[in-house]
This record gives structure tokens, sequence and C-alpha cells, in this order.
């Protein structure tokens, strides 16, 4: 399950580099049309040389749509006919090129056609590189609830750059950002010191660079010791029961959010829970409270919402039975796995959010 990351602001020569030495009998490179623009361009010459070298197996290019709404079983089916068109076979090689959609949908059509093919992703998001290209979790969509089909896959090699990131807007860098936070409160207080210090307004991507390599780290550390997510790689899942059902409400509500915003207002409703449930220190969540209010404003709930967002929590891959199942935290570095909070629980800590966000 040990997957290969490599961190390299020269993209070409690492993916000539995995092409030779990952076997395969025909290359194929997933894009959606964000990438296309952006992105394309950087692989270009990795792909002409390609080309030049198998001039009777010229690299095969599939294209998608690139919103989290295109993630879903009928595109899936698109990239698994494209594949099957082209002739792809059990030993061809599929290469995704984009954020976390393009990496999860790919990866899953990797996955599972002709029961399993070989692929690598290269992140372009700062979001994908820090969670949804690494580790292994792949899938779709069903209806609005996120990720809800899927397979564990881990690629056979991922490439971060922070080229990339250039490209990407404020938003999507926080969007980011709040995995990066969440693997800071995994690890320890000096890493999650340095995250709440970054100059997060100048996103200078040399200062940025040893954090990523350390959110990674985090990541691997975890996914190398339970990959299938038994036990320990639930605290990866920390802000998410929360931060899922934010996530699916906004996109109901016709106000869809970027995945990272769910995530931040989840992990402070989670330490919140965390405070209450497992003595989590008061200032630290005061502190990852005012970070989430400074950088990513509050989401707009009143008490009328808390019912179908309760209702969306039901529907959690986490849970057990009837049980709402979170990940909490004791301290800094110590997860508290498999707690469970009932509806009253849920709804007396979106109260504690709202007065802490001021809403
Ligand atoms: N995104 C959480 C995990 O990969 O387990």
């Amino acid at each position: 399950m040990e997957q290969q990351i490599l961190f390299t602001n020269d993209i070409c020569e690492a993916l000539k580099d995995f092409t030779t030495k990952i076997l395969h009998d025909r290359l194929f490179i997933l894009f959606d049309t964000e990438t296309l623009h952006y992105c394309l361009p950087v692989v270009t010459p990795f792909m002409n040389d390609y080309d030049m070298a198998h001039p009777n197996m010229k690299i095969e290019t599939i294209f998608i749509e690139h919103t989290d709404q295109a993630k879903t079983i009928e595109t899936l089916t698109e990239v698994w006919q494209a594949l099957s068109n082209r002739h792809a076979s059990r030993h061809s090689l599929l290469i995704n090129v984009g954020g976390g959609m393009v990496t999860d949908l790919g990866g899953f059509a990797a996955a599972t056609f002709k029961r399993g093919i070989k692929f690598i992703n290269v992140a372009t998001t700062l979001l994908g590189a820090v969670d949804a290209a690494v580790g292994g979790k792949t899938g779709v969509n069903l209806g609005s609830l996120k990720n809800e089909v899927g397979a564990f896959a881990p690629a056979d090699a991922v490439i971060i750059s922070t080229k990339f990131f250039e490209t990407l807007d404020h938003v999507n860098l926080l969007s980011g950002y709040a995995e990066m936070l969440k693997h800071g409160l995994l690890s320890d207080k000096q890493h999650l010191n340095d995250l709440l210090n970054y100059d997060i307004e100048h996103w200078d991507t040399e200062t940025l660079l040893p954090l990523l390599k350390t959110s990674v780290q985090v990541k691997q550390q975890v996914v190398r010791q339970d990959p299938y997510e038994k036990g320990l790689r639930k605290a990866l899942n920390l802000g998410h029961t929360f931060g899922h059902a934010f996530e699916t409400w906004c996109m109901r509500n016709g106000h869809p959010v970027l995945h990272g915003y769910a995530i931040a207002w989840g992990l402070v409703c989670e330490l919140i829970m965390s405070h209450q449930q497992v003595t989590f220190p008061s200032q630290t969540l005061y502190d990852i409270a005012n970070f989430v209010k400074e950088n990513y404003g509050p989401l707009n709930i009143t008490c009328n919402d808390y019912p179908a967002i309760y209702e969306l929590m039901t529907h959690d891959k986490k849970n057990e039975g009837d049980e709402i199942v979170f990940t909490l935290m004791h301290n800094v570095g110590d997860a508290a796995l498999n707690y469970t909070a009932n509806k009253e629980q849920i709804g007396a800590t979106l109260d504690i959010y709202r007065d802490l966000m001021g809403i």
C-alpha cells in the first residue's frame, strides 16, 4: 500500500521516469476541463516526447467535466467507455491529472476497469495534494451523497508540484489548507502552530512547501498503518461528519461550497464536541475557531436548519447501526476514535458553533 510520492516542479521528467518504470502497453491521460487550460500545457512536452518515442502507441487523452457535480457514475461510465473503445487492456496505465474530483473518479475507473489497471495521480490542487491524491481512497458521489460508492486503491505513484498552485485562487488554496489544519491537529503543537502562523494572505510557495511535505507525511504515516480504515485511519475523518453534512446541505440548497470550507466548519464543530466529551483544551479550540472565522467566514445556519443537517449525518459512511460516529481529539496529536452523539448533542454543538462564529 506504500505509495511513491514525489514532490517536484519538473513534472515532465517525473512522468517520463514513472512511465518508464511502470510497464504498460497503452498510456491514457485523464484531464478535466479546468486542468485542460492550465495544466495540459505543463505536461505537453512529456506527451510529445512520449509520442515520438512510442510511434505505435501514442498517448490517448480523455476529458471530463471539472465540477464536483460531475463526479457521478455517468462520468465514470464515460471514462470506462473511453478506455474500452480505445482498447485499453489490463496492462494499460492511466495518468490522472487534476484535483480531487479527477483523482477520485479516475482512480476508481482504474481500480475497476478490467478489475484494475495501474494509475498515477498528478495532483494539481492543494486539496488534491494533501488529501485526495494520496492514500488510496477513490470513488464517486451518489446523488448528493459524497463518495458514496468507491474503493480503496492506491495510485502507483503520486506527483505533487507547487507549480500548479500558482493558478489557484485564494478560496481554492484555503480549501486545501483546511485539510492541512486537520493534519496539524492530528500531528503535534509545533506543526499546528506553524500552520496557524503561516501568512495565508500571500501564499508564498517556498514557505508553503515544508508545511505541505509535513502534511502529506502525517497522512502517509496514518495510511501506512491502517490502509483500509479499520481503526487508526478514522483519525483522518476529523471534521468530516459535520463537514460532509454541511457540504451536502449547501449543495442541496443551491449554494455549493468548496470541500475544505465545509471541513473547516466541521473541524470547529468536532473540536467543540471534543472539548465537551474528551476535554480538548479550550484555548486550542478558540485558536482554530478564530482562524476559521477570520479566513473562511461562517456557514450561516439557524436552528431551523438543524434537522436537515442531522438527517444528512445519519447517512454518513462512518456510522455504525443507528449511531452517528465522530472522530474527536483528546488533545493535539491524540485522536479519540468512535465517539457518538445524539440529536440533542449535535444541536447543542451547532449552538456553540454559531456563538463562536458570531452568527
Ligand atoms: N480523506 C481521509 C482519508 O483519506 O482517509
